[in-house]
C-alpha cells in the first residue's frame, strides 16, 4: 500500500512524496521511464551497510550506479567534504544527465541536495530518507546546505527533489537515540500547528505512517505558503534558533544530535513566549511535560562565544535584529522580532534548573 503527496510550486520543479513498503516498485518504474546517464547513490557507511543491501535484494536499478559513501555524523557536511565528493565526480566522469540518489538522514540529504544544486549548474535529485527525522522533515521542502564556521548550513540552496521515496521500515535499524531524537520534530509540529497532534504524540514514545503523513501534510502547507522562507514558513523554525546554536557550539564528549537540540530549543523558546508573547503558564507546563518525557533534560556543556556567535548569524536576523519563533498558545505560533540576548541567556538558565 503506498500513499502519495504531491508539492507543486509555482515555476519550480515539483516533488512528488511515495510513503509505503511498495515504494522500490515505484521508483523501479520510474527509472524505466527516463535515460539517465548514470545513477549515484550518495551514503553513509550506516546506510551502506543497512539501507543498500534491502533495495539490492529485490530490485537491480541500482546494480551500475557509482555509490559515493561519506563518513557519518555532522561534519560531513563541510566544504571538505563537498570538494572530496566533486572530485569523486569527476574521476567518475559523472555528466549533467545524471541522477543522484541521497539514501540517508538529513546530512546525506542536506548536502547531497546542495550538490546537486551546483553540479554543472544542476542535477535531478531524488531522496529516499532512513532515518525518521529525514522521513518527516529533512527530506522535503528544498533546504539544502553545509555548515561553516559554527554556524549550521550556512552556506546552501533551494532546490527540490524530484521524488520523495519513504520506505517507513528504514527506521527498524535505527540506533535508539537517533530514532527518539527525531521526536524534538514531531513536537515541534504540534507546537506550531495542531495543539491535538501535540498532546497526541506527547503520550507517545515511537510514531506510525500516519504520523509520519501527518508531519509531512503540516509542513507541506508551510513549504506551499513559502516556499523560500521569506515569511510564514519561518514558523517551521521554532526550537531552531537556540536548537542550531548549541548544536555548533556544543562541547560534551559526544556530539549533540539535531533532534534532541531542538528538544532543548522548544523548551527554551517555549519559556521566552511566557515572557513575551503571552503562552500561559498552564500551557507552558503542558510543553514541558510532554517534551521532557520523551527527550529528558541533559546538562548543557558548550562555548558561550560560538553560542553567540551563532545566534548573531541565524539566516532568520535582519537589520541586526535577532527573529526568533514564539509561541502564542499551543498551535499558533508567531515570527517575533528583536530578541535581547538577555532572554535568551535567561532561557537556558531555566533549562539547566530543570536537569
Ligand atoms: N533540509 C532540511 O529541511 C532539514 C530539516 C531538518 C534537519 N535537517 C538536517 O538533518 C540533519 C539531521 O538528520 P538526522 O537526524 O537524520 O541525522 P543523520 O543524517 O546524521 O543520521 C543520524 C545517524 O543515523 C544513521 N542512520 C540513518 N539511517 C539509518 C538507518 N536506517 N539505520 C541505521 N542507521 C541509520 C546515520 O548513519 C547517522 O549515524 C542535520 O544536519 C539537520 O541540520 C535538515
Amino acid at each position: 500500500m503506498i500513499d502519495t503527496l504531491e508539492l507543486c510550486i509555482e515555476h519550480q520543479k515539483a516533488s512528488k512524496i511515495h510513503i509505503g513498503s511498495g515504494v522500490f516498485e515505484s521508483l523501479d518504474t520510474f527509472l524505466k521511464t527516463k535515460h539517465y546517464s548514470k545513477l549515484v547513490v550518495f551514503t553513509d557507511q550506516n546506510t551502506t551497510e543497512m539501507c543498500l543491501p534491502l533495495i539490492d535484494q529485490y530490485y537491480s536499478f541500482l546494480n551500475n550506479a557509482e555509490i559515493i559513501e561519506l563518513q557519518d555524523g555532522e561534519q560531513s557536511k563541510s566544504f571538505s567534504a563537498l570538494q572530496s565528493i566533486i572530485e569523486a565526480l569527476i574521476e567518475y566522469n559523472i555528466d549533467r544527465n545524471a541522477l543522484f540518489i541521497a539514501l540517508g538522514g538529513g546530512m546525506i540529504h542536506d548536502i547531497t541536495g546542495f550538490i546537486a544544486s551546483i553540479y554543472k549548474r544542476g542535477v535531478d535529485f531524488i531522496s529516499i530518507p532512513t532515518s525518521l527525522l529525514c522521513m518527516i522533515d529533512a527530506c522535503l521542502g528544498g533546504k539544502t546546505g553545509i555548515n561553516f564556521k559554527h554556524v549550521k548550513n550556512q552556506i546552501g540552496s533551494f532546490y527540490f527533489a524530484k521524488h520523495i521515496y519513504i520506505y517507513p521500515a528504514f527506521t527498524n535499524s535505527l540506533p535508539k537515540q537517533v530514532y527518539t531524537s527525531a521526536m524534538g520534530e514531531v513536537l515541534k509540529y504540534g507546537l506550531i500547528d495542531n495543539a491535538s497532534f501535540f498532546h497526541k504524540i506527547s503520550a507517545q514514545k515511537t510514531v506510525d505512517q500516519e504520523d509520519i503523513l501527518k508531519c509531512l501534510n503540516i509542513k507541506m502547507a508551510f513549504v506551499k505558503a513559502d516556499p523560500f522562507d521569506t515569511g510564514q514558513r519561518k514558523k517551521l523554525n521554532f526550537g531552531h534558533t537556540i536548537g542550531h546554536a548549541l548544536e555548533t557550539s556544543w562541547t560534551g564528549k559526544t556530539p549533540l544530535l539535531h533532534g534532541y537540540a531542538v528538544g532543548i530549543g522548544l523548551l527554551c523558546e517555549a519559556y521566552i513566549s511566557k515572557k513575551r508573547t503571552g503562552l500561559s503558564e498552564t500551557e507552558f507546563k503542558q510543553i514541558e511535560k510532554g517534551v521532557t518525557s520523551l527527550l529528558p533534560p541533559i546538562k548543557l556543556n558548550f562555548n558561550q562565544d560560538n553560542f553567540i556567535t551563532a545566534i548573531k548569524q541565524d539566516k532568520k536576523n535582519s537589520h541586526h535584529r535577532i527573529q526568533i519563533i514564539l509561541l502564542e498558545r499551543i498551535g499558533n505560533a508567531i515570527v517575533y522580532d528583536n530578541l535581547s540576548l538577555d532572554d535568551l541567556i535567561e532561557s537556558l538558565d531555566y533549562y539547566q534548573s530543570i536537569t
